[in-house]
């Protein structure tokens, strides 16, 4: 008799930490040589910024700071903060620091009103960024030749094309599925047999799912890293997930405003956070009530200022994200712990931004229905699922709820662009404190 009932070996490795030939010169920098080339790129961001980008104008000057100012890496803390509304009251073009004839490629991330935020990339901004996501496919275990199988999905949404041209140019053979048809995914894995999948976790847990439906073992597949990432995953879904599929999961972390994909990648051999690619964003930590920025280790709302992009500079960035700073391992630049929360109300469902204020005006436009609604987040199978629990009027037929159900539910999906469950209660019926209603009620943890 053996004294464990553990069957589960280590996972199955790509390959080991790549030889520091493979890295690139910055992931071998000293604390020294990085802070000479990010001061010296702050300089030029800044003054790029102030000059060509009249929002940045108009707050630097109302703030008193000029680009000059900025003589050490501690005085960016005495420049303005950039929010998503900055981005929003300049949709679409208003943030560009370049004419939008040198602007080769637009993506865009969903907002509160409809207007989602739109950021620009020149040819430059593009190769910069296939490159930091080719950085984040080599830490992630990738090496050219390997099949990369990517089920972000394609469009404005930065994570399907991020991937895409990140795998690319680290030489690896690209496989564009896509997000959605799950079944066909699973196919297409057993039959182009990818070493690498990057997408997110949720999904991912759901094409296991589907593996084991068609009577797959998951863990036979060719598949030995998965690059995940996109909204917000635990420890033990990491654990859940390379046990099942017998493969190392690494975090990858980023933003459209910022970039999209590859802002920050885990390593490999460590598994202990993304490290961020600071020689192309500076990260600072601040309290996010006060706006004080905070000494690393401590946990707040990670901001960034880009470094090199030319067609949208974007200054002391708030991400929303909480997440504190750590020392660098596996590389020297500096770490963030994994995300615990956001500092506003956005939901991320299965990797799709929404906020309670797009449904809000939804429901809103439904007939029959009232504005008292409530968000309630729970997981099934796996999925996260939203429920739109909201009260008909008073006025309303009882014969006319099952259609304002099914109205609510497809301006949702043509509106968000995500399928939810909506039950329409009987009015006064929702809970409320001190006679609000709480919007979001997240049971996915429990
Ligand atoms: O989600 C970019 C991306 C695509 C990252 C694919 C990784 C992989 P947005 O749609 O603008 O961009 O959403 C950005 O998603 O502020 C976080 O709240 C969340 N997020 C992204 N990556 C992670 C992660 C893309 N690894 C927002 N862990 C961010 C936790 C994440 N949250």
């Amino acid at each position: 008799m053996t004294a464990s009932t553990e069957t589960h070996s280590a996972p199955r490795r790509l390959g080991p930490a790549p030889d520091p030939a493979e890295l690139d010169a910055a992931e071998r920098y000293s604390a020294d040589e990085l802070a000479a080339v990010q001061l010296e790129r702050l300089q030029w961001t800044l003054r790029l910024a102030y000059e060509n980008v009249p929002l940045y104008r108009e707050k630097f000057d109302r703030a008193g700071v000029r680009p000059q100012d900025c003589r050490s890496l501690a005085d960016l803390a005495k420049f303005p903060h950039t929010t998503k509304q900055d981005l929003r009251d300049n949709y679409p073009y208003g943030m560009f620091a370049v004419p939008r004839e040198q602007v080769r490629r637009l993506h865009a991330s969903s907002g509160t009103t409809g207007k989602p935020t739109v950021v620009g990339y020149t040819e430059g901004d593009l190769r910069n960024w296939a490159d930091l996501v080719a950085r984040s496919i080599r830490a992630s275990g990738g090496r050219p030749g390997h099949r990369v199988h990517v089920a972000y999905g394609y469009g404005l949404f930065t994570g399907g094309l991020g991937a895409h041209y990140g795998a690319e140019r680290l030489g690896c053979t690209v496989i564009p599925a896509s997000g959605g048809m799950t079944a066909r995914q699973v196919q297409i894995i057993q039959d182009f047999q990818p070493e690498i999948i990057m997408v997110t976790p949720s999904y991912l847990l759901t094409l296991i799912d589907e593996f084991e439906r068609q009577g797959v073992d998951p863990r036979s597949t060719s598949l030995r890293t998965a690059i995940l990432g996109a909204e917000p995953w635990t420890e033990q879904m990491r654990q859940e997930i390379e046990q099942r599929l017998d493969l190392d999961a690494v975090d990858i972390y980023g933003l459209s405003e910022v970039m999209g994909p590859g802002v920050a990648n885990e390593c490999a051999e460590t598994k202990d956070g993304p490290h961020i690619w600071e020689d192309h964003f500076y990260p600072e930590v601040i309290d996010p009530f006060t706006e004080e920025v905070l000494p690393d280790g401590t946990e707040g709302e990670l901001v960034f200022t880009s470094l090199t992009k030319e067609a949208m500079p974007i200054i002391r960035y708030r991400t929303r994200d909480l997440t504190r700073l750590l020392p660098g391992t596996a590389r020297p630049m500096r770490r963030m712990a994994k995300i615990t929360g956001r500092s506003d109300d956005m939901i991320i469902l299965r990797g799709v931004n929404v906020y309670p204020t797009q449904i809000e005006e939804l429901v809103l436009r439904t007939a029959g229905l009232s504005p008292h609604f409530q968000l309630v987040l729970t997981k099934q199978e796996r999925m996260d699922v939203m429920t739109v629990r909201v009260e008909a009027r008073s006025d309303c037929p009882a014969s006319r709820r099952e259609a304002a159900a099914a109205d609510l539910l497809r301006a949702i999906k043509d509106g968000v662009g995500i399928s939810t469950e909506i039950a329409v209660v009987d009015p006064d019926t929702l809970e409320r404190s001190v006679g609000k209603l709480r919007r979001i009620v997240d049971r996915r943890q429990s």
